[in-house]
């Protein structure tokens, strides 16, 4: 019996002419014509005016918030059930994150705790779009535009998703993306800043790129405190094969999201992510299951088990109200985030990826559905 890994990426010949251009022309650092190219082409999906490619997502984040400029300890609303990437880019910043929880059956942000948690001192929220599902974007980004509220929007997780029928990643006045190895698209590492603003543009580019002075003859006087966050032509020339397989690769995600979605929507002791809703078609970035009833707290467990049964799995995020770091920087003193430690506690997610074949989907369905009946 095989193993059957969380992710499968697949990469095909294109990449590898792509790659092999940058080799035998030389241009393999961050200058090249690809950088530009998928630049071009991915903000372009986006329907965004400008894409910064940079280094990961993690760093897309830090740029973009750091891009805002906002006054010390303003607060920025963030999701308690996401990567880190989004508390350290705010802590990074001297602003105070303030934690949204998040949906049992959506895994996104509770629209009604991020209302209530605006307050005057609020001057951005990140909207992160969990694991393949769109946040129901439209009560927030309306309070945030008369509110004057800045929207960094997360689509490390769902390129290619739309919501109500507008592509994911062209709502924020900034939007991030990854391309681990993970991603819909990927780049091995990397990450993009979509904007359609000019200033925030040539502020995330600067910041990318250490902030060097734009004269050639003071190159080397710095105009503020960027970082070494560039992408490289390699990693470019990846992401611009990738993209052109964009439409088959939504295609693949949601039938393999979609596989496991109808064998285990029936089972009483799981409590799944919502496959359709008004707003959208989940794109499944990963597919995940969270445990109820008599298994609660037996997540572990199940995860060995299905270990022994070749079938790799992930737990879900670990919320940062409970963070090790954040709880030794007196960072969300005493704050419950009742959702998102549940489901952290409870969830994991199955094999995903790209390279996985119907009869894997398959095996990881029989053997989950008796471990959990
Ligand atoms: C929602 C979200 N944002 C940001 C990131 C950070 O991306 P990266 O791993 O490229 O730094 C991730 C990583 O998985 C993510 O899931």
């Amino acid at each position: 019996m095989n193993f059957i890994p969380v992710n499968t990426p697949k990469l095909h010949e294109l990449e590898k002419k792509y790659v092999n251009e940058c080799i035998k022309t030389n241009w393999f650092s961050s200058e090249g014509k690809f950088v530009k190219l998928f630049e071009k082409n991915f903000s372009s999906f986006n329907k965004r005016k400008f894409g910064v490619a940079v280094s990961n997502g993690t760093a897309a984040l830090e740029i973009a918030v750091k891009s805002l400029n906002l006054k010390e300890n303003s607060e920025v609303l963030i999701p308690s059930f996401s990567i880190i990437s989004t508390a350290n880019a705010v802590i990074k910043n001297n602003l105070k994150p303030v934690l949204i929880d998040c949906d049992l059956d959506t895994w996104n942000i509770n629209i009604e705790d991020t209302i209530k948690k605006i307050t005057k001192k609020t001057k951005a929220i990140v909207i992160t779009h969990i694991y393949g599902l769109p946040v129901d974007l439209d009560k927030i980004l309306k309070i945030a535009k008369i509110r004057n509220i800045k929207i960094i929007e997360d689509a490390a997780e769902v390129i290619g998703l739309k919501y109500k029928n507008k592509i994911c990643g062209s709502f924020g006045d900034l939007s991030i993306f990854s391309f681990y190895a993970n991603k819909h698209i990927t780049t091995g590492e990397g990450g993009m800043i979509c904007t359609n603003d000019k200033k925030l543009y040539n502020k995330c580019k600067s910041l990318r790129n250490l902030s060097f002075s734009n004269s050639v003859f003071n190159r080397y006087n710095h105009d503020d405190i960027g970082w070494n966050y560039r992408m490289t032509n390699l990693q470019a020339a990846l992401g611009c094969a990738q993209l052109k397989k964009i439409n088959w690769i939504i295609r693949r995600k949601r039938e393999i999201g979609n596989r496991y979605y109808k064998k285990l929507k029936h089972c009483k002791n799981l409590i799944l992510q919502k496959n359709t809703t008004s707003y959208a078609r989940n794109i499944y970035w990963v597919f995940g299951i969270v445990l109820k009833n008599k298994l609660v707290s037996r997540r572990d467990k199940i995860m060995k088990i299905l270990s022994k049964n070749n079938i790799g799995t992930r737990t879900f995020f670990y919320p940062m109200n409970k963070q090790k770091i954040f709880k030794k920087m007196k960072i969300f003193k005493k704050i419950n985030m009742p959702v998102s430690e549940y489901i952290s506690r409870n969830g994991f997610y199955l094999p995903s990826g790209l390279g996985l074949k119907n009869q894997e989907i398959d095996r990881v369905i029989k053997t989950i559905l008796k471990v959990v009946s």
